[in-house]
This record gives structure tokens, sequence and C-alpha cells, in this order.
């Protein structure tokens, strides 16, 4: 039975996904590093040293841990400023329907993000309040795939891994949900998610009765 749903934030509550992958990309060209949408792929749901570690493997780059943390903070900076224009005008197509429909119906909800900035997007979209337990970065220490992430989220919420349906645009973030022991829900390409339960395009339309039918 449907107890949780566990969102992860960046490509699914709004579309920031875009603006990590303008800020890496900007970054990349700098370094002479090739870096298109297709590798990009690879970097959803991963940290940000590791998201750098991939696009320096990609030319077979080795730096310092400094010059990293370096690149790293830069990337950010350049994030930072990209997340300054959201507003609530950003929620992605029925999310906040959805989110509204899950807290009139009692069913936990839960965010599970990599993403430092979490905190700050969630508060520019307004939508704290829809989320009983949030769970960023800060509070997590291996990234997606690993599951840690969904499952603070689920302890936090006090429900069991079972009952609780992950969201996910990200192939290491399903990843993470079925090592979590949840049912996946994936936003995007059929043909990158294959492994979640179920993929659609966006949340527009779906609702407690059809993510019910997912998990019973
Ligand atoms: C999310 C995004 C990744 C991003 C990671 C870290 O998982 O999908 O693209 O690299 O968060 O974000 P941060 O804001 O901490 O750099
Ligand atoms: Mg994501």
């Amino acid at each position: 039975k449907l107890a949780a749903v566990i969102f992860d934030l960046d490509g699914v509550i709004t579309d920031t996904a875009e603006y990590h992958y303008l800020a890496w990309k900007e970054l990349a060209d700098e370094l002479g590093i090739p870096f298109d949408r297709e590798y990009n792929e690879k970097l959803k749901g991963v940290d940000r040293l590791a998201s750098l570690q991939l696009i320096l493997d990609r030319a077979g780059k080795e730096l310092p841990e400094e010059e990293k943390l370096a690149l790293a903070t830069s990337k950010n900076e350049r994030y930072k400023k990209l997340i300054q224009q959201v507003t609530p005008d950003d929620l992605l197509p029925g999310v906040k329907e959805l989110l509204a429909e899950l807290r009139e119906k009692g069913i936990k909800v839960g965010l599970a993000s990599a993403s430092k900035n979490a905190g700050a997007v969630i508060r520019s979209l307004q939508v704290e309040a829809y989320f009983d337990h949030i769970v960023d970065a800060a509070a997590v220490e291996i990234s997606k795939p690993d599951p840690e992430v969904f499952l603070k989220a689920a302890e936090a919420l006090g429900v069991h891994p079972a009952h609780c349906i992950g969201v996910e645009d990200a192939e290491a973030g399903v990843e993470a949900i079925l090592l979590a022991g949840m049912t996946p829900l994936g936003i995007g390409d059929p043909k990158l998610l294959g492994r979640a339960k179920k993929v659609v395009g966006s949340l527009e339309g779906m609702d407690v009765e059809k993510l019910s039918t997912l998990i019973s």
C-alpha cells in the first residue's frame, strides 16, 4: 500500500537539471573538454565532485585535488547565478497538483536530492510546506546510485521502503530507488530509464490512484 512518495528535485520538481547542464557546459568549454547533453545524462543525480570527475575522465585529464575543488566551486557559482531566476512558475507540469493531492490524502511526501542547493531551490519554488521531510546532500555520505538518500528519507518519514514510490529523472536515481527496495517512477526517456516500473514524460495528470497501481 502506498505510504509515501519521495521525489528527486532537479529535473523532477523543476527543470534545474537544465541549469546544472548549462553550468557544466560552460566549464567544460573553458577547459576544452567535449561535453554534450548525451554525456550529461551520466551526471544527473551524481554529486558535484563526482560530476566533475566524470567530465575530466572523458578527456583523460587528471588534476590535483585543490584544482578540482576550485573548478567545482566555479561551476557552483555559475549554477547559483542561474537559479536566482527560479520562481513558483518554474514548477514542472502536474507537480503542484500532485503534491496537493498527496497532502490531502495523508500520503507522506519526501525529497531526496543530491544537491547542496536543494533547500534554496525549494524555497524559491515556495513548496516547502508540501514536504514532510527533505534530505539533501548535506545529510548524505554516499551519492546516488547508492540508496542512502532514499533510505534516509523513508526512515525520517517513518515508512517502510516497500510502501514508497521514488520519482527520478536520472539513471543513477532509478538505480538508487531500486537498491532502496522502493518502486521507481521515471520522468523522461523510457530508453534511458528502462529499469523504472513506469516512465512518463512529465507528472502532468499523475495522481494518487495511478501511483497506487504501481505499488500494489
Ligand atoms: C543533483 C543533480 C546533479 C548535481 C547534484 C549536486 O543530483 O541532479 O546534476 O550535480 O545534485 O548538486 P549541487 O547543487 O550540490 O552541486
Ligand atoms: Mg534529477
